[in-house]
């Protein structure tokens, strides 16, 4: 299967995908990947794998419908089977999101449907949950509530920092991405009615 990684920024989910790719656990080509921010790290990182890395600038787009045209316009000059979020902080139109139903898969920090949006282990803090962790969905028009494929939790400890905590869950990000990109890379994985169906035995 062909897979385009989009990015915003470090770019260590994208390697967590690489690494897995190379150690011959994720049967998948990495056609591309396309960052909205000229100086993302992990443009650079990508380029040193050897995987052809496009920026597009949504700042030079007079609206969020005119980026989101020329970003659908450079991934299907890929033909992915799969559109990877992976960091990707730009919120995405809902035509855009429509055009890749059903192939278009996001990461995020926390367990949704709780703390949606930014800054979600500063809030997971603050409200004192005890469980919090992180989530890939495939995604929907509604910002960060797409039906979940694979969540990890971790427990937040008495001590913890932002950082610290940000540290275990990202962990659990790196491995629990490559997992459901390698369900739906072996066509145990999809969207049926707006539900995960995933194949007996995961
Ligand atoms: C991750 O925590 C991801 O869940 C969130 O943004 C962060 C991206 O990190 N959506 P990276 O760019 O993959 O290192």
């Amino acid at each position: 299967k062909n897979i385009v990684i989009l990015i915003s920024g470090r770019g260590s989910n994208m390697e967590a995908l690489i690494a897995a790719r190379d150690a011959g656990n994720l049967p998948v080509n990495i056609a591309a990947v396309i960052s909205n921010r000229p100086d993302a790290k992990g443009l650079e990182t990508a380029q040193r794998a050897g995987i052809e890395a496009h920026f597009i600038d949504h700042k030079a787009f007079a609206g969020r419908e005119a980026f989101d045209g020329a970003l659908a316009e450079c991934i299907d000059g890929f033909a992915p089977d799969l559109v990877v979020l992976a960091g990707f902080m730009r919120i995405l139109s809902e035509g855009f999101v429509r055009r890749y139903e059903g192939r278009l898969i996001n990461i995020h920090p926390s367990l949704l449907p709780s703390f949606p949006g930014l800054h979600t282990h500063q809030r997971a803090l603050e409200e004192g949950v005890r469980i919090h962790g992180c989530t890939v969905h495939f995604v929907t028009p509604a910002l960060d509530h797409g039906p979940v494929i694979i969540q990890a939790a971790v427990p937040v400890l008495d001590d913890d920092t932002e950082a610290m905590l940000a540290a275990r869950i990202l962990t659990q990000e790196h491995r629990i991405y490559p997992q459901a990109v390698r369900w739906f890379a072996e066509d145990k994985l999809r969207l049926e009615n707006g539900r995960v169906r995933l194949a007996a035995g995961q």
